[in-house]
């Protein structure tokens, strides 16, 4: 939700900012703009609406030199997305310059404060209050004419103490080109600590073409920024200690190579994000590695009830998860939506476990839950795909996946790891509680084993999921059905399909369609079923028939020889066969598949689709 850069260092600024942007534009694309200090020293700004090709044009008509600068992408929230309210701010002066990502929620305030006090703002974001109350406290901290470096740094701490909300900021000063701050609260930041350069950014991939090497930095931390030096601070600004860590990630995992789309690439990487996330889970005895839960046995034998909370598509997961650790552990399960969770009455105890599946580590609905959690007491294990992201500083446990950077806004690789994880988690609880056998558990994490092969061959053979998305030509709306743990799929299916695609899709347990969904049936709404193996399987053939009997097209996912399908849908998809409860991501694949496809199909964007953005940290 907004993505950040920064850079100082010896190479032209514009080029980094923009190939940084390049690499965040998934976190928003309403508008993009940099700022680059130029020789004189001078402030050079460029902004534009719209994506970041526009961005592009600008600097090439009108380029900008300079070895320093910052620069953002957009999600809008305070103000229509035009350039105007595009970042970057200046204050009154135009000698300060600021970029954030975040939420000021008490900004009516504070503008209205710095207006009486003869400040004049230009755009409608709440983000602009910022650099007016820097000049505004650098003018009490400092000869206005001549601040020195710390003078500034002090006026950014200052500043810093009177917002409320989230933030994650990069910060320039016409006088100091040499010098950036950043700072961050609830809203990710790191720096990409480079040989005689560093990168400021919202995430990981904007860094990793200049260097591994990165400084997470923490709420209520600020850097003091220079191009062979790097200092952090508290907000008393005394000096910390820098969190270096090395990121493994290689710089083509987040480049497209031979894919058209990030999301085609994304549903490619499947079987290799699973096997990276499962690796090693196992020992040779058949006890389940997950050390990183930091539970005692004891404590997992005396948990009494499990909350999963998350968002979007991570929500999905925690479905799917819900079913696996009640049938296996034993151990009642309720899921919900973080935004719900938070302001709702959970009945939350020492024997609770809440477990918080985040791909980003950074949303916050679903770090709010986690504070709430914590209030009260519960014991909580993230699961998420990204280092150093909030969650892994503020969960207790940790259980990562495997999946390597995502940049297709719909998420599709961090799914079906979170979905092996989530299995791996269950499993375990069984296994420490004794209420599975193990001969059956080692049995399932074997089967579990083969998944990556079984996506293979769904990946290998994609003619019938292309013919099928003729089905959507034209069509406004449709309906996906599923049984037990086919809910789940269907309901991850019709988000993908209606997030990038635009056409409405609602999920349903299909036994529940003939109390209301049915009335929708017609020809132009049709209809996908989750129709694989399973103890409900002829149950939901009944339903599908009903829809059939309503004129409805329909498609179903089917498993592999199961020969009547062929003769009850206008399509069907085969999927290996694979144990009911491991099912979920062999046959979520080819629905993933079929929104690209009908997204291809309409012209749209996969990777970038309307009002959307990857990692929402905004309530
Ligand atoms: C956004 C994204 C979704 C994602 C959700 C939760 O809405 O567009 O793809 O599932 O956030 O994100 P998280 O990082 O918490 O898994």
């Amino acid at each position: 939700m907004c993505g950040i850069v920064g850079y100082i260092g010896p190479r032209q600024a514009a080029d980094v900012l923009l190939s940084g942007l390049a690499r965040l534009e998934y976190r928003g694309y309403d508008s993009a703009g940099i700022v680059v200090n130029g020789e004189q020293p001078d402030l050079e700004v460029r902004k534009t609406e719209g994506k970041l090709a526009n961005l592009r044009q600008l600097l090439a008509d009108r380029p900008v030199q300079g070895k320093s600068g910052i620069g953002h992408t957009r999600w809008a929230t305070h103000g229509p997305p035009n350039e105007v309210n595009a970042h970057p701010h200046l204050d009154c002066s135009g000698k300060i310059v600021v970029v954030h990502n975040g939420i000021i929620e008490n900004f009516a305030q504070l503008r209205t404060q710095l207006v009486s006090s003869g400040h004049r703002f230009v755009s409608d974001t709440d983000s602009e209050v910022i650099a007016h109350l820097i000049e505004h406290y650098l003018h009490h901290v400092a000869d206005q004419d001549r601040p020195s470096e710390r003078d500034f740094l002090q006026a950014v701490t200052q500043t810093i103490m009177r917002l409320e909300g989230a933030y994650a900021l990069a910060i320039m000063h016409r006088d100091f080109p040499d010098m950036l701050v950043a700072a961050r609260k609830d809203s990710p930041l790191i720096i990409g600590h480079g040989v005689g350069e560093n990168i400021i950014a919202s995430d990981i991939p904007a860094v990793l073409e200049y260097t591994h090497e990165v400084v997470v930095l923490h709420d209520g931390e600020l850097a003091l920024v220079h191009a062979d030096d790097l200092e952090v601070f508290n907000l008393s600004l005394e000096r910390l200690e820098p969190e270096l860590m090395d990121i493994e990630w290689d710089l083509a995992d987040t480049e497209k190579g031979e894919y058209e789309d990030f999301m085609l690439k994304e549903i490619y990487e499947q079987p290799r994000a699973l096997r990276d996330t499962l690796r090693g889970r196992m020992a040779d005895d058949g006890t389940l590695q997950l050390s990183e839960l930091a539970m005692s046995d004891d404590e997992i034998r005396e948990l009494r009830h499990v909350y999963l909370i998350a968002c979007g598509t991570s929500y999905h997961a925690g479905r799917i998860a819900k079913i696996l650790i009640e049938r296996w552990a034993q151990l009642s399960v309720d899921v919900v939506a973080s935004s719900e969770f938070r302001y709702g009455s959970p009945l939350i105890d020492e024997h609770t476990l809440i477990v918080a599946i985040t791909q980003s580590g950074e949303t916050t609905d679903t770090m709010a839950g986690v504070t709430e959690a914590h209030l009260k007491r519960a014991r909580v294990i993230g699961i998420t795909n990204v280092l150093g992201s909030r969650i892994t500083r503020e969960a207790d446990g940790i259980l990562y996946t495997v999946a390597g950077p995502e940049i297709g806004v719909a998420a599709t690789k961090t799914f079906t790891t979170q979905i092996a994880a989530v299995t791996v988690l269950a499993l375990k609880l069984a296994q420490v509680r004794g209420t599975l056998p193990q001969a059956e558990i080692e049995a399932l994490f074997a089967e579990l084993s083969r998944v990556p092969d079984l996506v293979e061959r769904v990946l290998a053979d994609t003619d019938a999921i292309v013919a099928a998305a003729a089905l959507f030509e034209g069509v406004d709306s449709s309906l996906f059905l599923g049984r037990g743990i086919g809910v789940p799929v269907a309901m991850e299916g019709a988000l993908k399909l209606k997030e990038i695609s635009y056409i409405h899709a609602e999920a349903y347990p299909a036994g529940e369609m003939k109390h209301g969904p049915i009335a929708l049936i017609t020809s132009r709404v049709p209809v996908v079923a989750v129709a694989t193996s399973s103890a409900t399987h002829e149950k939901v053939l009944s339903n599908v028939a009903e829809t059939q009997a309503r004129d409805a097209r329909v498609l179903l996912v089917g498993t592999q020889g199961d020969q009547k399908l062929a003769a009850l849908a206008d399509h069907v998809i085969y999927v290996p066969e694979v144990s009911e409860l491991l099912s979920p991501i062999v046959s979520v694949v080819p629905l993933q598949l079929l929104a690209y496809h009908v997204t291809k199909a309409r012209g749209c964007n996969p990777d970038m689709p309307r009002n959307l953005a990857k990692s929402v940290t905004v309530e």
